[in-house]
């Protein structure tokens, strides 16, 4: 089995939320300079869609096997990406929660996911703990539209939880753009992408350090 530096997994149980998105344009950017598996656990398969999307000249990101567990990329990587699928509990959790150095959970603002939000991440801290182990956790709010107050609400609510609110994600079509042509948005354009590079730049640390 090929050896892997860091596994960085994007779980929340809540459809929707963004962990595709995170997870292929994280795995693109990581991709500059580093050697990069992106694990699709997904039975739709949407980031195993968008690897076929990527052309030869884009740098290259190896499509890792969940089969069997752990996971394993062709060659020796520096980073595993793993894109989980909604639902997600108990046994498949706890697998990844095993094997991750970063773990992170997308949240938007929205009554219902900071509900659903809530449960998940006091399961996810109880599991953590009980199973000893050592990832750390960190929390992206994602589509956000920073002058609302359900925003407000979610930052307000991402504090309660002992756990670094990484960084915010805006609403843009640049995620739309980069999904349908396999990219990320480090790959599309420097003068439409400007402001997703800055609030990409933090969790970009965050998973590297
Ligand atoms: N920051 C964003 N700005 C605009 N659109 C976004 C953003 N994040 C995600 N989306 C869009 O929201 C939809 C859901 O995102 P995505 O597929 O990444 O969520 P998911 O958590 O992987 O969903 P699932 O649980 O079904 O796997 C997609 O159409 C995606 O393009
Ligand atoms: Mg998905």
């Amino acid at each position: 089995m090929a050896r892997t530096t860091r596994t960085i997994a994007v779980v929340n149980p809540k459809g929707g939320c963004g962990k595709t998105t995170i997870a292929t344009s994280m795995a693109a950017w990581l991709a500059y300079g580093n050697s990069v598996a992106l694990l699709d656990m997904d039975l739709q398969q949407s980031a195993s869609d968008w690897l076929q999307l990527r052309l030869p000249d884009n740098p290259v990101i190896h499509p890792a096997r969940g089969k069997p567990w752990p996971p394993s990329a062709p060659v020796e990587t520096d980073y595993l990406i793993i894109d989980a699928p909604a639902g997600i509990s108990g046994n498949q959790l706890e697998k990844i929660l095993a094997i991750s150095d970063r773990l992170l959970v997308p949240l938007l603002p929205s009554p219902i996911d900071m509900r659903t939000g809530w449960r998940f991440l006091d399961n996810l801290f109880r599991q953590r703990k009980a199973g000893g182990h050592r990832c750390q956790i960190g929390l992206v709010a994602n589509r956000a539209k920073t002058w609302t107050l359900i925003y407000r609400e979610l930052t307000g609510f991402i504090d309660q939880f002992k756990a670094p609110f990484v960084t915010h994600l805006r609403e843009s079509i640049n995620y739309i753009r980069a999904a349908e042509t396999g990219l990320g948005v480090a790959e599309l354009p420097y003068y439409q992408c400007r402001r997703d590079w800055q609030e990409w730049e933090p969790l970009i640390q965050w998973v590297s350090k």
